[in-house]
């Protein structure tokens, strides 16, 4: 059977709501985005929500808002996407990077030690001094897991740091420190958090991201700089209500969300939970099936104090128990019409880090360790209980032929 790594079902309502829109005659930033924009703030209980074209422009202008400045320091975690670093660099700013923990998640301690190396003028991985003002760092929450953020959080308190999460994954993930607290919405720990609907992502619009803050003056600037530094938008300028007038008070970026994108978002806030409980069930059914296998180490789970939003199902291989390299599972897996993924080769890999600073090959043990084996198994809520079994029965073939 194949099973394909990801597949989008776009109901008929989405289909309905896109259309309606584009019937409207509005098709750029309008009511819909508007009401995209209200309705997610209202989910994760925050007084803005901006949206964007996609999340690395809501990452940009958070930094933007935030005031980085080229030769600032903003720590980011190796184990990310492209967009966590290049943010960074879009200001002329370095990325300092911290290495994972076991979740694949920003490890505090290595956190810590970087910003007291840093604060005592040491060289760290990567980088030597003299350094520019260390101001932020940006907790990307792998595959929808938590990071441990009861220690992120203090420890930016303690160095006065601004937190801006990189919540790319997590619609909906939720973290607390222990049993007798609350659950909280990975996104709404820091000044700001990001999400992306990009076309694989929990809720989609093809394109898009959303930033929410519940700093007025943060979701002001970020607003404005969406749309090229105009302190009115087209919706405000060209409906009966609005007035032809504007200014550009700053030089900004064209990263508005259009009413197409934001009607199919709207639609799809209507799934977050039943796709969720979808994702959950497939996550539930790989552990079940897969953690008789000494060949795979299983997602990480702390039931206590995270819940998931399963964007990932990231399996690592005990390659000491196989004769096979990642590589060639991802092909047995291909063989057996299963498509995999990979997240990610570590950024201080990237050639254009290792020539632009001294990252390189040995400075961060647990993402060098962790890249070389991980895969990623396809969930997504349209994925049939019959392709979840497809995947367990390849891992488990592959397991057993290629068995040390
Ligand atoms: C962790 C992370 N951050 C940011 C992004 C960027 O999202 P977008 O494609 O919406 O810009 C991604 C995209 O895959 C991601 O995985």
């Amino acid at each position: 059977m194949k099973v394909p790594y990801f597949r989008v079902a776009i109901p008929e309502s989405a289909i309905e709501s896109v259309n309606e829109s584009i019937r409207s005659g509005w098709l750029t930033t309008g009511k819909k985005t508007k009401d995209f924009e209200t309705r997610f703030a209202g989910y994760y209980g925050a007084s803005h929500a901006i949206a964007t074209n996609s999340c690395t422009a809501g990452l940009h202008l958070s930094l933007e808002a935030a005031g980085i400045q080229q030769g600032d320091l903003v720590l980011v975690p190796t184990m990310t996407f492209a967009a966590t670093g290049e943010v960074v660099r879009y200001f002329d700013a370095v990325p300092v990077f911290v290495d994972c923990d076991d979740a694949m998640n920003m490890d505090p301690a290595k956190l810590e030690e970087t910003i007291h190396a840093i604060r005592a003028n040491k060289p760290v991985a990567g980088l030597e001094p003299p350094y520019g003002p260390l101001k932020a760092v940006m907790p990307m929450h792998y595959g929808g897991y938590a990071c441990d953020m009861q220690e992120i959080m203090r420890i930016a308190n303690e160095n006065d740091l601004l937190v801006i999460e990189d919540a790319a994954h997590a619609v909906p993930g939720y973290y607390r420190p222990d049993e007798s607290s609350e659950w909280q919405l990975l996104g709404t720990f820091g000044k700001a958090g990001v999400f992306s609907f990009y076309a694989n992502k929990c809720i989609s619009t093809g394109e898009g991201g959303m930033v929410i803050t519940d700093d007025e003056k943060m979701a002001e600037r970020i607003r404005v700089m969406t749309l090229h530094g105009m302190n009115r938008d087209a919706w405000k300028r060209y409906t009966s209500a609005g007035s032809w007038y504007y200014e550009i008070i700053a030089p900004g970026y064209k990263y508005n969300m259009t009413d197409i994108a934001a009607a199919l978002g709207l639609d799809e806030m209507d799934r977050i939970e039943t796709y969720l409980q979808r994702r959950t069930e497939i996550a539930t059914a790989y552990v079940e099936r897969l953690r008789r296998l000494d060949a795979i180490q299983l997602p990480v789970q702390d039931p206590a104090t995270r819940r998931s939003s399963w964007h990932l199902f990231s399996i690592r291989l005990n390659l000491e128990k196989l004769s096979i390299d990642r590589a060639t599972f991802i092909d047995e897996m291909k063989a057996r019409e299963v498509m995999c993924s990979m997240h990610w080769l570590p950024l201080h890999l990237m050639p254009y880090y290792r020539n632009e600073y001294g990252y390189d090959y040995g400075l961060f043990e647990n993402a060098e360790r962790d890249w070389k084996r991980q895969i990623s198994l396809p969930i997504f809520p349209a994925q049939t209980d019959e392709q979840v079994d497809a995947v367990c029965s390849a891992v488990e073939s592959i397991v057993e032929a290629f068995h040390k």
